[in-house]
């Protein structure tokens, strides 16, 4: 049998148009620890972002990294040259969003009333909430907590990737899900968190990657290089070579963004946990992938 090309999902990465204030709603809200915060980092040469990260007009980035309840999530924040926030497209992203599932609605709700934000009812008990901070979360009771992102895929998009993240990624079936009037998938790999796919009632507004709202999924992979290779005979764009991280909290990090054949833009990495920088002196440390499958 060949060795596996991806193990799962390693992390999901969301833009928002203000990072800290980002990080203090999952912290405040969502109970995120904080595992690091890095930058600004300058792109090292003219059309980098763009190359690698699928910017737009940014050229310096920070990102923080969380976990929320074992699940890895990064949050970004994208400047562009003058150095003022990258903000296009703020408002008008529906093509992700988180899925918290709590027993303890009286709680969120009181938590929820100290963030700036706006809310939808929706049928089930659902509450749909977008934050001033760039969130889009979708609340609902359930017997757990549990948290699961959830990307919406537009027409002909779902019948693209789904078969894809199933057969290529070895990903498998967890549940059914509904969400928002759309209805979908919960997937896993043979490790790492749950991932929802669900297909869109209309096509979503995908933002590029430097603008809030913009987001990437990202997979674990053992060989990042052979990964990449194999997945862009298969129709996903590599954004050039893969690279490792030489310094900084996440040192010895080799990723490289991918471009799947609908426009929702994926990751694979390898993230050596166990052997960051950042982990000396974290509050938090990132979920590792869990091998021994
Ligand atoms: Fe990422």
């Amino acid at each position: 049998m060949s060795p596996m090309l991806t193990a799962g999902i390693d992390h999901v990465g969301l833009t928002v148009p203000d990072l800290d204030q980002a990080v203090a709603t999952v912290q405040g809200l969502l109970d995120g620890g904080l595992c690091y915060i890095e930058g600004p980092i300058q792109e090292p040469e003219p059309g980098w972002m763009a190359k690698k990260l699928g910017a737009t007009r940014a050229t310096s980035l920070r990102v923080a990294a969380m976990n929320v309840g074992g699940a890895n999530l990064e949050l970004f924040e994208y400047r562009v040259k003058n150095g003022s926030r990258e903000c296009r497209a703020a408002g008008r992203e529906n093509g992700f969003a988180l899925l918290i599932e709590s027993p303890d609605m009286a709680k969120l709700s009181a938590r929820l009333a100290e963030v700036p934000h706006k809310s939808w009812k929706w049928g089930g008990g659902d509450v749909l909430v977008k934050t001033a901070s760039g969130l889009r979360l979708l609340i609902r009771k359930a017997a757990e907590d549990r948290l699961t992102p959830m990307v919406f895929l537009g027409t002909g998009e779902f019948e693209v990737l789904v078969p894809d993240f199933l057969t290529l990624f070895e990903m498998k079936e967890v549940r059914r899900i509904t969400a928002l009037g759309a209805v979908g998938v919960v997937l896993r790999g043979h490790a790492g968190a749950n991932l929802a796919v669900l297909k869109a009632n209309q096509d979503p507004v995908r933002p590029a990657n430097s603008e809030p709202g913009g987001h990437h999924v990202a997979f674990h992979a053992d060989d990042v290089d052979a990964a990449a290779s194999r997945l862009s005979k298969a129709g996903y764009r590599p954004f050039g070579e893969p690279e490792t991280i030489a310094d900084g909290p996440i040192a010895g990090d080799r990723w490289v963004y991918l471009g799947s054949p609908t426009g929702l833009q994926l990751e694979l990495i390898h993230m050596p946990d166990g052997n960051l920088p950042y982990e000396a002196a974290a509050g938090a440390c990132r979920s590792p992938i869990r091998k021994g499958m």
